[in-house]
């Protein structure tokens, strides 16, 4: 059997990889930029981490969610404290696309309507209404277009109010920091007087935070950047460090009832334990701090390049614009400087997603391999 070829794949094969640095089957190092699509949050092989996920492996790996485990209550009062939304609760699943999937179908139930906003060069993943309320045609099968969705562009609050006034919406969903689409974010204003439109007509906020979430913008959560509450967060990507895991934080007035919601490997043990092990290191290492302070370096640094035209995103989640597209450059930095960087649907942007306990030094080792590129 071959694979199904939906891939294009650099010539690089890591076989081990520790912090920062992913090494390959030749025994050259990278430096990991891109922490394989912002999942890597606490580092390659973190000791805690690792330990933690051994520790429960040697125990018990799986058991269905037929019976109780300690190991979801643990995570959910730790997730509660660490992000200062203890007035949730906590569901969990196994991916980003999952996790707006249950948000999506959440507001669907509670509201009793069906269709959905979502925001010019959004990204939800790639199931079902996750990825009609995807701003991406192309990814979009007919069986997925059967959805009712609107897509608008932020920042336009009559567009907006035209729209959700109609009284049909259950969700509106959007990202505090665009991923794939490229940086762009809603400004405080329009992300205030959604919030507040939405509540006005019986809709509920949902706040993907599956790229931006779990530290990586500076904050917990990048929609605390902007002051406001929203009703259903999801979450997935950095919150298991490469451990596939994802949640929903349901707002506690959202109530739930049995069968509404379910999974067969979301929350497993070991799931469990690579989430709290993240959440534990974060706190202890302070890398939420860190993603803030290194952020704002890092813009410093970019500003010295002439050729770099625009410095979008918070925290580590970060891209730099060029008047070009960046295909070749990022080719140049895996094979000529072995750095790995992101792309996004903006042509033009590389986009730069490490471990939030990245240093000072490694931005520096960043940007002079960047300069010689150039
Ligand atoms: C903001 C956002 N939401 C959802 C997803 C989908 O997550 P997954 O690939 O884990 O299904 C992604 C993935 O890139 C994302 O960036």
């Amino acid at each position: 059997m071959k694979l199904f070829d939906v891939y294009p794949l650099y010539n690089v094969t890591p076989v081990s990889a520790k912090g920062m640095v992913v090494i390959d089957d030749k025994g050259q190092k990278y430096l990991d930029f891109y922490g394989g699509h912002a999942v890597i949050s606490i580092g390659h092989g973190h000791p805690h981490y690792a330990e933690k996920l051994k520790n429960q492996l040697d125990k018990i790996g799986f058991y269905s969610n037929a019976v109780q485990n300690p190991l979801q209550v643990e995570l959910a009062t730790k997730l509660g404290k660490s992000s200062n939304c203890e007035d949730y609760n906590l569901f969990l699943c196994n991916s980003g696309a999952e996790a707006n999937e249950n948000a999506l179908k959440l507001a669907s139930f509670k509201t009793g309507k069906s269709r959905v906003i979502a925001f010019k060069n959004g990204f939800h993943g790639r199931t079902s209404a996750a990825v009609a309320a995807t701003d991406n045609e192309k990814i979009n099968a007919p069986i997925n277009k059967q959805q009712k969705v609107t897509i608008l562009p932020f920042n336009d609050i009559a567009a907006f109010t035209a729209e959700i006034s109609k009284g049909d919406v259950c969700g509106v969903i959007l990202e505090a920091i665009q991923g794939v689409g490229g940086l762009d974010e809603p400004s405080a204003e329009f992300f205030q007087a959604i919030t507040k439109l939405t509540k006005e007509n019986g809709a509920l906020l949902i706040a993907d935070e599956v790229q931006c979430g779990f530290g990586r913008s500076g904050k917990f959560f990048g929609f605390q950047h902007h002051d406001i509450k929203p009703d259903i967060i999801s979450i997935a990507k950095g919150m298991g460090n490469g451990f596939p895991v994802g949640g929903v934080l349901i707002h506690e007035s959202i109530e739930a009832s049995y069968g509404m919601l379910g999974t067969t490997f979301g929350g497993n043990h070991l799931a469990c334990a690579a989430t709290t092990a993240v959440l534990e290191v974060l706190e202890n290492e302070n890398l939420i701090e860190n993603a803030a302070e290194i952020g704002a370096y890092f813009k410093e640094k970019a500003k010295e390049i002439p050729q770099i035209k625009n410095i979008k995103g918070k925290g580590l989640m970060l891209g730099i614009e060029f008047d070009f597209e960046v295909g070749e450059l990022r080719k140049k930095m895996i094979y000529n400087q072995h750095i790995f960087t992101g792309g996004a649907m903006n042509k033009k942007l590389l986009r730069f997603l490490p471990a939030l306990n990245c240093t000072k030094e490694h931005i520096d080792l960043f940007f002079n391999a960047l300069k010689e590129e150039l």
